[in-house]
């Protein structure tokens, strides 16, 4: 049984604090945290933080913490860490609102993530093994992993428009290929962009992308960028085994009714803005040109029309992030009007480990694709690996194949992996499936 609930507050990988949780049970300790990303508001579950100037800018987390020490642990102590969806519900019936706003979405998840890795130990299983279970299914997938190699938007200070661009090594016959296949395309890559625009090409953004300032000519949109990626490839020879997606996260760029691909320009001249045609029929050029397999977000989060005009053409899978906001209610409009064709699965939009795999089922059984995926905001937890083999997602975003925060998660896919040995299967080909 839970004998002891502890949280405390610790800093994520951008430096702004977040909640982490000590779960203890006779098993012994299981320790747990939330990330945290760009807040879309409205419709995802409200992250809890006190609001002092005074204190890392307001965004320290105090009251969350405060919430597991005194509220969540009595509610706790002494439940079955096994029964995930009563640990889950008394969290939520303690909370009483829609959004978990009263005790903090950041605190509510913290406690259910380490509620499942001691329920995962409590039945002495592993903890992918553990999640497949509590969702009711038996096969287990390495995901395809999405590694972020340039970064653009919110998330780089450079010219780019669409947030990042990612590789797939959808032909590795299995994860740790896979892994090694995107480390050596993200070296390549740091020479192609070195020897076009110098070691200051090089920096980083805040998923581990390279952020070089690429042109501001509107004609080339995002193909500058993507003949960087192209060119690293072929260095590597992986050629076909390696494709390439994009999170336009085009909701950070669009003003009003218009696509604004020079947004971060202090002196835009306005003859950068794109109408939602516009935009289909450059999306529609790169699907061709770039052979893009998986566009993220290509339209603002209200613009529910253009997304599903493009999702229509059937030229690659479109991801709901912002569109959807791990939002049960959002996803099941977009199944019934056929906006979007995958779910980008953020388990803090939502809060608790239950009703992600609650989501998960919603999307899988549109036969949706569904991708796991960490946030701008993350921490050395590396439970999104477990839950992305055990829901069997076939894809998990978590950033570059570099930082620590990062690599937590795809070496932890490695260590499954290794664990499962010849019952490992890779979605590879799959993917979507
Ligand atoms: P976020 O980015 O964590 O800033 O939302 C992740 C994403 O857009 O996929
Ligand atoms: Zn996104």
């Amino acid at each position: 049984v839970i004998t002891k609930v502890k949280a405390r507050q610790i800093l994520d990988s951008r430096g702004v604090p977040t909640v982490e949780v000590d779960l203890y049970t006779n098993k012994g300790m299981f320790r747990a945290s939330a990330p945290s990303g760009d807040a879309s508001g409205m419709y995802e579950a409200v992250e809890l933080r006190d609001g002092d100037k005074g204190m890392y800018l307001g965004n320290s987390v105090n009251r969350a913490v405060k919430n597991v020490n005194e509220k969540i642990s009595e509610a706790l102590i002494g439940m079955d860490p096994t029964l995930q969806s009563q640990i889950d519900q008394a969290m939520i019936d303690l909370d009483k609102t829609e959004k978990k706003g009263e005790l903090g979405a950041n605190a509510i998840l913290a406690v259910s993530i380490a509620a499942c890795k001691a329920g995962a130990a409590e039945k002495e299983v592993p903890l992918y093994k553990h999640i497949a279970v509590l969702s009711g299914r038996t096969n287990l997938t390495l995901p395809v992993p999405a590694f972020t190699v340039i970064s653009g938007g919110k998330h780089a200070g450079n010219n780019l428009a669409i947030q990042e661009i990612m590789i797939l090594p959808i032909g590795a016959i299995k994860f740790e290929e896979a892994l090694q296949m995107g480390s050596e395309t993200y070296h390549h890559l740091k020479a192609v962009i070195s020897e076009k625009y110098g070691a200051q090409g090089c920096n980083v953004g805040e998923d581990g992308g390279f952020a070089p300032n690429i042109s501001r000519q509107v004609s080339l949109f995002v193909k500058e960028g993507l003949d960087l990626v192209k060119e690293a490839i072929s260095r590597t020879g992986y050629n076909d085994r390696i494709k390439i997606a994009i999170d336009a996260a085009a909701t950070d760029f669009c003003m009003g009714t218009k696509y604004d691909l020079d947004f971060k320009s202090p002196n835009k001249s306005g003859q950068n803005f794109k109408s939602g045609e516009d935009m289909i029929d450059t999306y529609k050029e790169l699907c061709t040109d770039y052979s893009i397999v998986s566009i993220e977000d290509p339209f603002d989060k209200e613009d529910w029309e253009h997304i599903k005009h493009f999702s229509s053409l059937g030229l690659c899978q479109v991801v709901g992030d912002d569109l959807l906001m791990s939002n049960p209610k959002r996803i099941e409009r977009a199944i019934k009007e056929s906006t979007c064709n995958a779910l980008l699965l953020k388990i803090n939009q939502i809060g608790t480990v239950t009703e992600a795999i609650e989501v998960v089922k919603l999307a899988k059984d549109a036969h949706w694709g569904v991708v796991t995926s960490h946030r701008c905001g993350e921490t050395e937890d590396s439970f999104i690996a477990d839950l992305s083999v055990g829901l069997a997602t076939g894809q998990i975003k978590a950033g570059a194949p570099c930082r620590g925060e990062r690599l937590a998660k795809y070496n932890q896919l490695l260590r499954i992996e290794e664990e499962l040995g010849d019952h490992a299967v890779y979605a590879g080909e799959d993917w979507r499936q």
